[in-house]
């Protein structure tokens, strides 16, 4: 069995590559380790994936050659692409783009003729949603992104589910909510929250801190993912991969703070364009098809990301 994983350095990819090489699934992640964030991190991600079941190709899926990268391939990962909703705008929009919209169609492209492709999962996003009108949101409501960040994620997701119903490209689309735990992209809350316990600084809070977000544990989100791929759902589907939460950020820093034994020093600045007042995905449709549900609480999930936290950032205090 082959799987191709993009962004197999990040956060998210990184996590879906370890799970599918214990599994006994040779990986071949690919990954041009932007410097949106430090690229030592993802080569320390990379690192942990080394062995005889883990190749990789440090390329930009714009520029290489990916027939040659999907060739045999029966599962397929997409989760590259630029992250962070609060950088969308402006000039950085190209880089959305390119990463988001052209990368896909250009991965759907190489995909579609292939005979030994079983699944084609792609990393979709709750900021497809925008400010939703109902809560849970399903996925028939109709997406209206707040960002241009959303917008390149839902326009690749249409891209999936268009291959789907033109060439049989069996694409299933997750809708990830906030995604959370040890690894975590430093630009994240969480990251920060904990970086900041751990370094005794103080953190920013972007306008009331009452937004509500539906935080989703990364080990779920990976349990998501292989779901999506191994089980039964027709080709363009579409489903949310949320966690469950419906907590503001104010109250998942106290929450932070009582497990850490910490207060946090905490300074409220302007709200940011593109934030969401709430995000809360409503997974019966995953639940149904896919017999997926999360399974860590915000407190054991949060745990976990202060223990990862205190090994890789006091480790670095240790050091200086
Ligand atoms: C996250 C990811 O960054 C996106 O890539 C993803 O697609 C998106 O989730 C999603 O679910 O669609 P976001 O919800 O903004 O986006 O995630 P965080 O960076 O963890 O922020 C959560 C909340 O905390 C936001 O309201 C943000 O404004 C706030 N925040 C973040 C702060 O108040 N201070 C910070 O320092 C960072």
């Amino acid at each position: 069995m082959k799987a191709v994983v993009t962004g197999a350095a990040g956060f998210i990819g990184s996590n879906i590559s370890r799970r599918l090489i214990a599994d006994g699934i040779d990986v071949v992640g690919i990954d041009s380790i932007t410097d949106y964030y430090d690229p030592d991190l993802k080569q320390a991600n990379l690192n942990s994936l080394a062995g005889k079941s883990f190749t990789f190709v440090n390329e930009n899926i714009n520029e290489v050659d990916l027939e040659q990268v999907v060739n045999g391939a029966d599962y397929i990962f997409h989760q590259a692409g630029q992250p962070g909703v609060r950088k969308s705008w402006g000039n950085d929009f190209t880089e959305y783009l390119d990463a988001n919209v052209l990368a896909t169609q250009k991965l759907l492209e190489s995909s579609k003729g292939s005979r030994t492709l079983r699944k084609f999962v792609y990393a979709s996003s709750s900021s497809v949603y925008g400010d939703a009108a109902h809560f849970p949101t399903n996925e028939s409501q109709l997406p209206q992104p707040m960002s241009p960040y959303g917008v390149s994620k839902l326009a690749a997701e249409h891209l999936c589910t268009l291959y789907a119903r033109n060439f049989g490209v069996p694409t299933v689309s997750l809708r990830y909510f906030t995604v959370y735990g040890p690894g975590q992209r430093p630009d994240m809350a969480f990251t920060r929250f904990v970086k900041a316990i751990i370094d005794r600084s103080e953190i920013e809070i972007f306008g009331s801190g009452e937004q509500v977000r539906d935080f989703t544990f990364v080990d779920d989100v990976v349990a998501a993912n292989l779901a999506a791929a191994r089980g039964e759902s027709p080709h363009g589907s579409v489903f949310n991969v949320a966690g469950g939460t419906n907590i503001s950020v104010n109250g998942a820093i106290e929450t932070l703070e009582k497990i850490a034994g910490a207060t946090l020093r905490r300074r409220y600045i302007d709200r940011v364009a593109g934030d969401v007042v709430r995000t809360g995905g409503d997974t019966r449709a995953i639940r149904k098809v896919l017999g997926w549900s999360p399974q860590v609480t915000l407190e054991e999930g949060l745990t976990r990301h202060l223990e990862w936290g205190n090994s890789v950032y006091s480790a670095v205090q240790d050091h200086v």
